[in-house]
């Protein structure tokens, strides 16, 4: 059996992330800051019938990362699937972005996928085969409000390709999927800060998107499995949109 580390696992893409893997057989940690929400998931796969443990950690704090990945080898064993999926927004228009509102985004996407690469990979390496699959965004590309996110997002997508080449030789591959609009509490946060209702944000979201219909974590839950898959072996260093089109 696979151990598969989720971050972000508690809601949202990171459960039905952990879900999916579980499904595909894999033994999963569900890591994430809400130990209530994470281990709701993980009772969800254990009732299920796979095997799951919660484990409550800060990504972006070093310490908090290494205690969970040797909590993850201590009870599930040594992993060798990584999602870095969980992610915050401090959307703001550039001139009233603060300098905490930069700094969280960047610690909880960039500084978190890094710390809990470094500390993964060695284990990967010692198993000489490994999937990385990181979360980056259609607002790599740009988008008003999110100077932060689009920023961090592309730079995912730059920590991604670097991965694939120094680590391709262990037999481990890094992919990085760019969600466009999915449904998540992430997405109601946003229509709450816009000042408007989650079924308006969805019908305006909707109207741009080509297969005309909005995103649900279970869309991207399977763009991860692919990667993660034996057969994938040859996939590397990309970046998949899965936003219903080109770009959404
Ligand atoms: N929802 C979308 O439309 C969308 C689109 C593109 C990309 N994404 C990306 O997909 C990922 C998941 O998004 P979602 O919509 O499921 O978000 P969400 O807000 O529903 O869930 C994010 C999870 O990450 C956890 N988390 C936040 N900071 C953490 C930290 N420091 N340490 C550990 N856990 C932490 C939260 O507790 C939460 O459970 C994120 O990286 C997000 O940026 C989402």
């Amino acid at each position: 059996m696979t151990i598969a580390i989720v971050t972000g696992a508690a809601r949202g893409i990171g459960a039905a992330t952990a879900k999916r893997l579980a499904t595909d057989g894999h033994a999963v940690a569900v890591l994430d800051l809400d130990e209530a929400a994470a281990t709701a998931t993980a009772d969800a796969i254990t009732a299920a019938g796979g095997l799951a443990v919660a484990i409550v950690a800060d990504i972006s704090d070093a310490r908090s990362v290494q205690a969970a990945v040797d909590r993850v080898v201590a009870e599930l064993g040594a992993p060798r699937i990584l999602v870095n999926n969980a992610g915050v927004l401090r959307d703001n228009l550039l001139f009233k972005m603060t300098e905490d509102d930069w700094d969280t985004v960047m610690s909880v996407h960039l500084r978190g996928a890094f710390l809990m690469t470094r500390a993964v990979q060695a284990h990967m390496v010692d198993a000489g085969w490994g999937r990385i699959v990181n979360l980056s965004s259609t607002s790599a590309l740009g988008n008003r409000g999110q100077a932060n996110y689009a920023a961090a997002k592309a730079g995912i997508q730059g920590f991604t390709k670097t991965l694939a080449f120094e680590l391709g030789r262990y037999g481990i591959t890094a992919n990085a999927i760019a969600p466009g609009f999915i449904q998540t509490d992430m997405t109601k946060g946003t229509a709450q800060r816009l000042g408007v209702s989650f079924e308006d944000l969805v019908h305006a979201q909707v109207s741009q998107i080509p297969v005309a219909r909005a995103g649900v974590p279970d869309d991207i839950a399977a763009a991860v499995s692919f990667f993660c898959r034996e057969e994938a072996g040859f996939v590397s260093g990309q970046v998949l949109y899965v936003a219903g089109g080109p770009k959404s």
